[in-house]
C-alpha cells in the first residue's frame, strides 16, 4: 500500500504587485527632521521629512557597504550612513565621502541611492513602487480615500496582518465587494422571503468608515424589507470603527461567531435547538 504524504500547508509565494501607490505610515508619525525605517512589499525603505516638512523615499540600503540608511543620523537635510559616513541629500544624491582626500575628483553626486515617489494626502504619506517599467510619468494620482460627508471626520486603524497583497486583498472587503455583499443578501431576502439572514465577516479584520457605514446601510434595508441580520465574527477592530462612526451596536445583532449567529437565527424564527446529547435514543 502506498501511503499518501500528509498535506502540508504552504505560504502562498505570489509576486507583490509593484506600479502602485501605497500608504506607507500615519503623516504625524513622521516629524520634521525625522527619519524612519520601514519595509514595503518587502522594500526596505528609509522615509525621511527636511526641517521644512518636504518627504524624501530612498532605498534603505547604503551604495557603499550595504548598511541600512536609518541606522545612521538625519540632520534634517542629509541622513549620514553610520558605517563610513558617507552623506545622502533628499534626492538620495551623495554629497559626502569623508575619507576623500580634499584633493580628489571623484565627483560624489554621482553615487545616489534609489528612491520612491512619495507623498502626503488624507493623513497618510504614500509611495510609488514602481514595477519594472521604472518610474512612469506622469505618475498616476494617490488614491483619494472615501471619507464620511460631514462633519468631516478622518481616522485610521492600523493592524500588523502578517501576508502577501494578494492574500491582503483578498481577505478585505474593499467598496466593490461590500456593494456585492449588500446586493447579493437583499436578493437573497427577497427571493426566498426570508425572515433573518446571517451575514458572517469572521476573518476580516478590519474595515473604513465607508465599508462600515455600507455594513449598517445593509442591516437598514434588509429590514426595511422585513428581514433581520445576524451579523458574525466582528473583529474587535471593526467593532472600534462602528463605534467611531456613531453605530449603536446595540440596534444591531452582533453574535461572536457563526454558530452562535445560527442559534439565535433559529431561535428568532421560533425553532427549538436540541443539543445533540439530549435527544433520545431511538429504540428499533
Ligand atoms: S556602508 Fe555606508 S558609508 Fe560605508
Amino acid at each position: 500500500m502506498i501511503e499518501q504524504p500528509s498535506p502540508e500547508v504552504v505560504s502562498s509565494r505570489s509576486a507583490p504587485l509593484f506600479g502602485f501607490w501605497y500608504p506607507a505610515v500615519p503623516s504625524h508619525t513622521l516629524l520634521p527632521g525625522r527619519m524612519k525605517g520601514l519595509q514595503l512589499l518587502g522594500l526596505p525603505i528609509v522615509l525621511c521629512r527636511d526641517r521644512a516638512g518636504g518627504l524624501a523615499a530612498m532605498r534603505d540600503i547604503c551604495p557603499h557597504r550595504g548598511m541600512p540608511l536609518s541606522f545612521g543620523r538625519f540632520d534634517g537635510e542629509r541622513v549620514e550612513c553610520s558605517y563610513h559616513g558617507w552623506q545622502f541629500d533628499m534626492k538620495g544624491r551623495c554629497r559626502c565621502i569623508p575619507a576623500l582626500p580634499e584633493q580628489g575628483t571623484l565627483q560624489t553626486d554621482k553615487i545616489g541611492v534609489t528612491t520612491y515617489p512619495a507623498e502626503e494626502t488624507d493623513g497618510m504619506i504614500w509611495l510609488y513602487l514602481p514595477d519594472e517599467r521604472g518610474h512612469i510619468d506622469p505618475l498616476p494620482p494617490v488614491p483619494r480615500m472615501p471619507l464620511p460627508s460631514e462633519p468631516r471626520q478622518s481616522f485610521h486603524i492600523s493592524l500588523t496582518y502578517t501576508c502577501t497583497a494578494d492574500d491582503g486583498i483578498i481577505g478585505l472587503i474593499d467598496p466593490q465587494r461590500a456593494r456585492q455583499l449588500t446586493e447579493q443578501l437583499l436578493r437573497g431576502i427577497r427571493e426566498n422571503r426570508g425572515k433573518v439572514a446571517v451575514m458572517d465577516i469572521t476573518g476580516v479584520p478590519s474595515i473604513d468608515s465607508a465599508i462600515a457605514n455600507r455594513l449598517v446601510q445593509t442591516v437598514e434595508a434588509a429590514r426595511l424589507l422585513g428581514a433581520t441580520v445576524i451579523v458574525t465574527g466582528l473583529s474587535p477592530e471593526i467593532a472600534q470603527t462602528l463605534v467611531t462612526i456613531g453605530v449603536d451596536l446595540s440596534k444591531m445583532n452582533t453574535v461572536g461567531d457563526l454558530q452562535g449567529g445560527i442559534e439565535l437565527a433559529e431561535r428568532l424564527l421560533g425553532y427549538k435547538v436540541i443539543p445533540v446529547e439530549e435527544v433520545a435514543p431511538r429504540t428499533l
